[in-house]
């Protein structure tokens, strides 16, 4: 196991440039099962997450080859219907294989993910969806054994207790791209990564309207071809660099970036005295020289995102005054307030709320990552605290982050990755 060692208190300086989309590269991998014909997929994050989706392209029969960042996908050998519990289980993207191996081979034995630290993280939207376009499911052993000679188009209400769901979108749309007649997902998702599917599904010939907003209609067809995209900037990731360069109160560039896609967070990081400019080439970050303490509430897109949730916190807990943190997609996320607490932080957690108390520094101290976007919040606040601070458990980093670590050293950062014993 590895762990970073990072010094503190060190402004920033220069250009970090953002990767693909992990969040957008998962279900699109997971579309290529709806074809026999090569596909390509550029600006793919080399991630855990990435090539665990690959592994499990290739354990269901698909040849893919992952050259720099670019991922071609191919079908020699005999596709297979099973996604084992091995691969499934260590990361909860690859549930979106059930939706394309249904319409594709009219069965599929996918395992059922489990939850994580960040909450329950139930399936029932994705098995709601599949059974009212016509497909037996029951649940064995841990699978989901799904049937169906030949999906209906209708219309599917995606919505559940937290709102509309991601992968439940990305299944029922990819299940929906060869079913018989038009499906109407209603209370869709309506995140940029669904967008990016859709607009590759269409690539390979399905007919999808209206992705984007929350109703998506899809006109069955019989077959989809090969096709290739190139995906777009990881949100989440440009994101974070945000906030870092806020929390660091570091003048950075951004590139590669998709303002558009962040205006939640741009609005709060405004409202806290921290300006987002986009001059086309990179996005620049201003900071006022007093900071105000900013209260959010994260909700599916294109509200707050949950994703930044702990990466915002980390941030507000080294800004004076008081700020409210609502989680209303994981009410239980909230696992990386002990740790950042650890470092001098004044964090209480309430329900599904946190009440921050910002202080006027942080103090590095050893402390422990307890998931991927966890992971950030404590380089962020390791990076702004006085002193060293040394992040283990650092694997759920390198789930979703591509070199991460390389990146921040390029701009000034002092932040070392050692060998655990
Ligand atoms: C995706 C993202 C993840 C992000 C999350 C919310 C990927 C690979 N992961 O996860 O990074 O944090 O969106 O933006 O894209 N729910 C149900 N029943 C279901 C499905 C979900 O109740 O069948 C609930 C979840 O427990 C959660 C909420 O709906 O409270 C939203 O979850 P969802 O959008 O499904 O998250 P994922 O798609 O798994």
């Amino acid at each position: 196991m590895e762990k970073l060692i990072i010094q503190g208190n060190k402004r920033l300086n220069g250009e970090i440039t953002v990767s693909g989309s992990k969040n957008a590269a998962l279900p699109i991998l997971a579309a290529t099962l709806l074809t026999d014909e090569p596909c390509v997929i550029r600006r793919v994050p080399h991630l855990l997450d990435t090539v665990t989706m690959i592994k499990l392209l290739r354990s269901l029969g698909k040849t893919v080859e992952f050259n720099k960042n670019t991922v071609s996908v191919d079908s020699r050998g005999k596709a297979r219907y099973l996604a084992d519990y091995k691969l499934v289980s260590t990361m909860r993207g690859s549930f979106c294989v059930l939706g394309p191996l249904l319409a594709k081979l009219h069965k599929a034995k996918v395992s059922l993910p489990g939850g994580c630290v960040i909450g329950i993280r139930p399936v029932d939207l994705h098995l709601k969806g599949l059974r009212s376009m016509g497909a037996k499911i029951r649940i064995e052993g841990g699978y989901v054994e799904a049937e169906a000679k030949q999906l209906k188009g209708r219309a599917v209400y995606l919505g559940g207790v937290f709102g509309s769901s991601v992968l439940a979108t990305a299944n029922i749309l990819m299940a929906a791209v060869l079913a018989k007649g038009e499906t109407v997902i209603e209370c869709a998702a309506c995140e940029p990564e669904i967008t990016d599917l859709a607009d590759f599904l269409n690539a390979m010939g399905a007919r999808i309207e209206g992705q984007g907003s929350p109703r998506i209609r899809i006109r069955g067809v019989r077959n989809l071809h090969g096709a290739s995209c190139t995906l777009s900037p990881d949100r989440i990731e440009t994101g974070t660099y945000i906030i870092l360069a806020a929390a660091t109160r570091s003048p950075i560039r951004i590139k590669n970036a998709q303002l558009s896609h962040i205006m939640a967070l741009v609005d709060k990081m405004s409202e806290a005295g921290v300006r987002v400019r986009d001059d086309g080439t990179a996005l620049s970050v201003h900071i006022n020289k007093n900071l105000r303490s900013t209260s959010i509430t994260t909700y599916p897109y294109p509200g707050f995102p949950t994703d930044l949730q702990a990466q915002f916190s980390a941030f507000m807990a080294m800004v004076p005054g008081v700020s409210i943190i609502t989680d209303k997609v994981f009410p239980d996320r909230f696992i990386h307030i002990a740790e950042i607490n650890r470092m001098g932080a004044n964090i209480r957690r309430e329900g599904y709320r946190a009440i921050v108390e910002g202080v006027k520094k942080l103090h590095g101290a050893p402390v422990m990552a307890s998931d991927l976007r966890a992971s950030a919040a404590l380089i962020i606040a390791g990076l702004a605290a006085h002193g060293q601070t040394e992040i283990s458990r650092i694997y759920h980093l390198d789930r979703g982050y591509e070199s991460i670590d390389s990146k921040l050293r390029k701009i000034g950062a002092k932040i070392a990755r050692v060998r655990e014993h």
